[in-house]
This record gives structure tokens, C-alpha cells and sequence, in this order.
């Protein structure tokens, strides 16, 4: 089972387990009360508020390193699976955010350690729990579990759930099986919109079971990896 493992204070949970996997087991789980430096994608800084916000790092020790991508819609699929079961009409931002209102409530940072040999695939979690004060910059960008609910949650019993659905599309994973991907399909925030990925207005035509973007330029059909999308108003 997913074991967690509590800090009060880390410069970075996805930082810390790149310099310390080999001190832990496959499923363990750092959790950090206070995220200092935390780390989003593209360089980006990754804020959370003391004690109200979810900076998690799941360390996951597969014996290869194939189908790793497909382990950011899984985790996008768990988060969103907590999130609408708590009433809130989510969305998953193909490979790994998760929205609530067009604002982003939860963002995903897969990192992947190799050394000689690939040893190691640590998934970050940030998810907005009970946080108000976003910086200005973000106040339209950016919800939380409370600014949607008007309640305050208990970050632990959020935790659990997250890593309750994990578990179980994990197990899928392990066999083969992704009703993740479904989900993901499902509850796209981008499946038939116009979006612009790494630069190129295209419209989004499907997910792939590998995991893949299925787009249309208008003229032909090609697929995407990985990228960074952008709609209007979402970062
Ligand atoms: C993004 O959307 O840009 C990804 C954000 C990922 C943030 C989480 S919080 C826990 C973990 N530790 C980090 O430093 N980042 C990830």
C-alpha cells in the first residue's frame, strides 16, 4: 500500500525525493505541512499556504521506464475523481491539470530519475485545499476546494482519497487496463476546442489510449506527446 511519510517544513517534496529515493520504497509517499520552494512545470514557482494545501510527492520504483507518461493522466483522473465527488463540476487540462471553473485547482509535476539506469518516477501533487489568499497575478487563474465549497476540508481526508483513487488506477496500470484514460477522455477541458499547443493553433480532436494528443490543424491530423496547451484565461 501507498505509505505516507510526514514533513513539517520542505524546500520541495519532488526536490527532496530526487535526492533521497533510494531511502524509500516504491508507493511511499512524502507529505510536507509547509512547501517553501515548491516547483511547477516550465520552471514556474508552485505556492501553497501553510497547512491549508496539499505538496505531496508519490515515489513509484516500476522496473522500466515505459508507459511513464500515462502516469499523468492516471494521477490527473485520481485528482479529478476526489474533486467532482465533492460536488464540483471539474475538468482535466490534457496530460495534468485539473480545473474547477476554468481556474486550476491542482497541477501535476512527473519527474522521472535516472542514473546509469532509469531508478525512479516521483509524481508531485499540488492541490488547492483550503488556501484564499491567491497573489493577484493568479486570483483569476487560480481556485481552491474552498473558494469553490465556501468550507474548509480536512487535508488529511483529502489526502486519502487521492491516494485511495490512485491506488486503484495504479493497479490498473500495473495490469495493462486504463479506464484513467477514459476519464481523462471524458472530462476533457480540451477535447473539440481550438487550442494553442507549443505555439500551434490547432483544434483538439482526441486522447489516445497511449496517452498521445490527437489534433487537427485544419489541413492534417497528428498527435502530441507531451506540450503545453493554452486556452484563453488558463494558464
Ligand atoms: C504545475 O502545474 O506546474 C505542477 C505543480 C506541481 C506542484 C507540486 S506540489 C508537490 C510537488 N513538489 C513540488 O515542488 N512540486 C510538486
Amino acid at each position: 500500500m501507498f505509505k505516507k511519510i510526514y514533513f513539517d517544513s520542505l524546500p520541495s517534496t519532488n526536490t527532496y525525493l530526487k535526492e533521497n529515493y533510494h531511502k524509500y520504497d516504491n508507493k511511499d509517499v512524502i507529505i510536507a505541512g509547509k512547501q517553501l520552494q515548491g516547483r511547477g512545470r516550465r520552471e514556474k514557482n508552485w505556492i501553497t499556504e501553510a497547512g491549508k494545501d496539499i505538496a505531496m510527492s508519490i515515489l513509484l520504483k516500476p522496473k522500466v521506464a515505459e508507459n511513464i507518461s500515462l502516469l499523468s493522466l492516471l494521477t490527473s483522473a485520481a485528482i479529478f475523481n476526489v474533486i467532482k465527488d465533492y460536488g464540483l463540476d471539474a475538468k482535466i487540462k490534457w496530460p495534468n491539470d485539473i480545473l474547477v471553473n476554468d481556474k486550476k485547482i491542482s497541477g501535476i509535476l512527473l519527474e522521472s530519475v535516472y542514473k546509469l539506469n532509469f531508478e525512479a518516477v516521483i509524481i508531485g501533487i499540488g492541490i488547492n485545499v483550503n488556501s484564499t489568499n491567491f497573489p493577484t497575478e493568479i486570483l483569476n487563474k487560480a481556485t481552491s476546494l474552498k473558494r469553490e465549497l465556501s468550507k474548509d476540508l480536512d487535508i488529511d481526508t483529502v489526502i486519502n482519497k487521492v491516494l485511495k483513487s490512485f491506488a486503484s488506477y495504479y493497479g490498473q496500470y500495473e495490469k495493462g487496463e486504463n479506464d484513467y484514460i477514459k476519464v481523462c477522455r471524458e472530462n476533457s477541458a480540451v477535447i473539440g476546442k481550438e487550442i494553442l499547443i507549443n505555439n500551434h493553433k490547432v483544434r483538439v480532436e482526441n486522447i489516445l489510449d497511449n496517452g498521445n494528443l490527437l489534433v487537427n490543424d485544419g489541413n492534417k491530423s497528428f498527435t502530441y506527446a507531451y506540450g503545453e496547451i493554452s486556452l484563453e484565461n488558463i494558464y
